[in-house]
């Protein structure tokens, strides 16, 4: 028997390849960065809940961008920790390194495999500038301690969505809460632009220089004309429309990407409640001895299938693999990002002295946690055997 299931299905629709083909036989378009992209950013505002948004070519130059963000409006250069989950991807991490800030760890709870606020809050000190929380696999990783404490140390939060777009806290969608938040539109995700990503905020100042880190640090991406005047004349020596203010690179998105994103975000709410209802659907089914059950739900938005084994026994768990390769299965084992950042060959020179021990519950996800599809064209019927199916392993 095989149930070929796989990660994703076909993400773009025929009507919104339609739209693509439709766009591009226009006469006089242009393709590279425009009034298109502009669209999408203002759908994708007012669909988030925030002010400005910069669309950029993938969720890791919407993570790296951030964290530049947040290098250059640092004043306070011995404020130069962040804190970073464990279990995350590594793009997270590496825009955290790439800036010269250092990385400090936390654990994750099972419930909604993001930070553990008590690990979050032990690891504050008078070196943190900001906690980059990363709201995994569809579910909210904030509450209300979290939330009073950073505001009463003026510690900045910046919210990773990439994988929880949609999902809410007190009923207010992720990504307008922190300082800066930042989307992925890769194929998997709850949208897709093929490539892409966003940078959102409520902030003017953060969102002028967003739009000029996407594009070579030049000054007239900021869109601001007084800003534009003041440093063309002081700068009478530099060509106007080439005045670089800050070191970055090219992180543009285009047209085409941007008139996909517009035509996916009319199906986004309907395709999130379909993923939700899958995923209670699944969770319903499941067998509660074999696989953890307990996530919290509240607010959550789907993303992919959650298997955490409760087996701890490595034989079984390299059985179970077996046993997906074989119905055709498709999985990622450790959850969002492959498990422990921690046990990854990149960080080993750069966090030294880490005492694994002291990150059990992201340990355990390593070994044991995978995930396996979710998406809107998947049916009740294949749900049901897909789990009827786990439930049948002897586990
Ligand atoms: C939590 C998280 N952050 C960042 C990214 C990076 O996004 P991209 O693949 O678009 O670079 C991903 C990708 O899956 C992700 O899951």
């Amino acid at each position: 028997m095989k149930l070929n299931h796989m990660l994703m299905d076909n993400n773009l629709t025929k009507s919104e390849m339609h739209s693509v083909r439709k766009f591009i036989n226009k006469k006089d378009i242009i393709l590279t960065q425009s009034k298109k992209v502009k669209e999408f950013e203002r759908n994708w505002s007012k669909w988030v809940g925030v002010k400005y948004s910069v669309f950029v070519n993938s969720g890791s130059s919407a993570n790296f961008l951030t964290i530049s963000l947040l290098n250059i409006l640092n004043k306070n250069k011995n404020k130069n920790e962040i804190i970073v989950p464990s279990l995350t991807w590594v793009s997270d991490i590496n825009s955290v390194i790439m800036n010269g800030f250092k990385p400090v760890f936390v654990d994750i709870n099972f419930s909604n495999l993001s930070m553990n606020i008590d690990d979050v809050i032990k690891k504050i000190s008078k070196k943190t500038l900001a906690v980059f929380i990363t709201h995994a696999q569809g579910f909210n990783g904030l509450n209300k301690k979290l939330l009073t404490i950073l505001k009463k140390k003026k510690i900045h939060l910046i919210e990773d969505v990439c994988e929880s777009y949609g999902a809410t806290y007190n009923k207010k969608k992720l990504g307008s809460f922190g300082l800066i938040s930042n989307f992925s539109f890769y194929y998997a995700h709850h949208l897709t632009t093929i490539e892409g990503g966003m940078v959102c905020t409520n902030n003017k100042r953060i969102y002028e220089i967003a739009k000029m880190l996407r594009s070579h640090g030049m000054l007239r991406e900021s869109g601001n004309k007084q800003l534009e005047r003041k440093l063309i004349k002081k700068n009478n020596n530099l060509s106007p429309k080439f005045i670089f203010l800050y070191p970055t690179l090219n992180f543009r998105n285009n047209e085409i990407g941007a008139v996909i994103g517009i035509n996916q975000l009319k199906s986004l709410n309907k395709n999130n409640l379909l993923r939700t209802k899958n995923f209670k659907l699944y969770l319903k089914l499941l067998n509660g001895n074999k696989y953890w059950k307990n996530f919290d739900l509240i607010g959550s938005s789907n993303y992919a299938f959650p298997i955490i084994l409760k087996t701890k026994s490595i034989k079984k768990r390299n059985y179970f693999e077996e046993e997906l390769k074989k119905v055709n299965i498709e999985f990622r084992r450790g959850n969002a990002g492959g498990g422990n950042q921690l046990r990854q060959p990149y960080i080993k020179d750069i966090v030294k002295n880490i005492n694994l021990k002291n990150f059990k519950n992201v340990e355990y996800i390593h070994f044991f946690g995978y995930y396996i599809g979710n998406y809107p064209s998947l049916k009740s019927e294949k749900i049901i055997k897909i789990t009827n199916f786990l439930n049948s392993l002897d586990l």
